[in-house]
């Protein structure tokens, strides 16, 4: 055993800071004999001192002020656990600017700030390990970087938002809106601080743009990606769903085309066939499925959110880091850079990303309606494969469903904005896509 005792400071000390606080305290003996050394959490950040939490923290330990941890010299690992883009990053860039390692589980915080911080962490000599910032429990960042390392990723999509798998998922078992199950996955500690983050699909956004970095070294930003949120799928859109063999998902999808050099990330509502693996993952369960070149596709499941699956993903950095610090081992095969950027490797316009499409239709229940409809899906060369027509709750009014044969971004939000503009048409038309993903 090293004569050494490594000392952690943990910025932030709610749902993920108190899940790692008592795991690693519980695990605390067995960790420091399997990594040969003592190691403490010796301090730790709060907003409020007099509020309730779950675990004990001596007094002595406590502090309001994060930033007095990552430049404490006695601190070898910060643990960013506040979320965040503004304080996070301050604390962040002061702890590897002082040559520390800096844990952290915000994703928001990476695909906002990412270059900086990965050049901080080089010019500073520190490190930054984020496990924990993509599917919660899994262990994907290493899976990807690490394991998959001889691979190229044509594609990588997945489950990546706890918060709304478990919404979805409520939502078809109890045929129950949305809002009513968003209040639930809050009180179980899976949905972010700002819930719309969540439910917009920016968290999954966030966390697509930290894959396709690890994957193809560019840094795609949220504006740059197709973002949709799951706020007006309705209990009827599973039954529509169901009836066409399929269940929805909010997916994480990246693509790249090694040909053309061509990369898509897009985060969107998606009809996958019932039969499909991501298909029957439910509740908090994330579920991410990587194709490489080399590989083939490999499958990846577990919590995605939650106190102990977090707390799961920051400790397994903590070892990490703890290994760096004593043997400079365990440092990630890829370095910290991602991968080397490839050149002339660019964003696909909108004509060229590709699927099938399901939109949903209020409608005036009249005469002519649904040739209407159907003149413009033609006159956008939208090919229609499938309606149906069912009863709205308002009276005088339908619910038309279509689904199309494949055709492009492009096509499909022009025939949608027309669509829209129609009289007959009484609400914002909802659009999703149909996953012809495979596992
Ligand atoms: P949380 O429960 O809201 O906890 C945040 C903690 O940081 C609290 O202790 C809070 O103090 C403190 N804090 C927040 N802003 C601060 C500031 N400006 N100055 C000082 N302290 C501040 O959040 P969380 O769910 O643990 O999430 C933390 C991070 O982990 C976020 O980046 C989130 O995206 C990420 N994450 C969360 C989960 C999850 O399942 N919850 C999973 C993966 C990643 P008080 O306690 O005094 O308010
Ligand atoms: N709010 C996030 C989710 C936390 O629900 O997936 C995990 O990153």
């Amino acid at each position: 055993m090293s004569k050494r005792t490594i000392q952690i400071g943990l910025c932030g000390l709610g749902t993920v800071g108190q899940g790692v606080w008592r795991h690693f305290n519980r695990m605390r003996e067995e960790l420091e004999g399997r990594l040969g050394t003592k190691v403490v959490l010796a301090r730790a950040s709060v907003r409020d001192l007099k509020k309730a939490r779950g675990v004990k923290v001596a007094a002595s330990k406590l502090t309001t002020d994060p930033l007095s941890i990552a430049t404490d010299p006695s601190i070898d690992i910060v643990c960013e656990l506040m979320g965040g883009t503004t304080v996070a990053r301050e604390v962040t860039l002061a702890a590897l600017s002082r040559g520390k390692i800096v844990i952290s589980a915000n994703k928001a915080l990476i695909c906002a700030h990412g270059a900086e911080i990965f050049a901080a962490a080089r010019k500073g000599g520190g490190h930054f390990l984020f496990e924990a910032s993509v599917a919660g429990g899994i262990p994907l960042i290493k899976a990807i970087r690490e394991g998959l390392v001889a691979n190229r990723f044509p594609r990588i999509y997945g489950i990546l938002n706890g918060t709304c798998n478990y919404i979805l998922t409520k939502m078809e078992e109890l045929d129950t809106p949305y809002a009513s199950v968003l209040k639930e996955a809050k009180r179980l500690g899976y949905a972010e601080a700002q819930e719309s983050l969540d439910v917009e699909g920016w968290d999954t956004a966030h966390k697509a743009s930290v894959l396709a970095w690890l994957a193809h070294g560019v840094w795609v930003r949220p504006e740059q990606m197709i973002v949709e949120g799951i706020e007006r799928i309705t209990p009827a859109d599973f039954k529509n769903a169901a009836a066409l063999g399929y269940g929805i998902k909010l997916l994480g999808i990246i693509t790249r085309d090694f040909e053309t050099d061509e990369i898509v990330v897009r985060v969107h509502p998606t009809l996958l066939p019932e039969g499909s693996v991501l298909a029957q993952v439910s509740g908090v369960f994330n579920a991410i499925s990587v194709t490489g070149d080399v590989v083939g596709t490999t499958v990846y499941i577990g919590r995605g959110a939650g106190q102990d699956a977090t707390a799961s993903a920051v400790i397994s950095d903590i070892a990490d880091a703890v290994s760096l610090l004593l043997h400079g081992k365990g440092a990630h095969l890829m370095g910290e850079e991602g991968p080397t950027v490839p050149k002339g490797v660019r964003l696909a316009p909108p004509e060229r990303i590709r699927g099938r499409y399901y939109v949903r239709l209020t409608v005036a229940d009249l005469p002519g309606v649904l040739a209407r409809v159907a003149t413009i899906m033609a006159r956008n060369k939208m090919s229609i494969a499938s309606v149906i027509q069912s009863p709205s709750e308002e009276a005088g009014l339908a619910s038309l469903v279509l689904t199309t044969h494949e055709s492009d971004e492009r096509s499909m939000r022009r025939a949608l904005r027309a669509l829209a503009g129609l009289s007959s048409v009484r609400q914002k038309p909802l659009l999703l896509r149909i996953g012809d993903l495979g596992d």
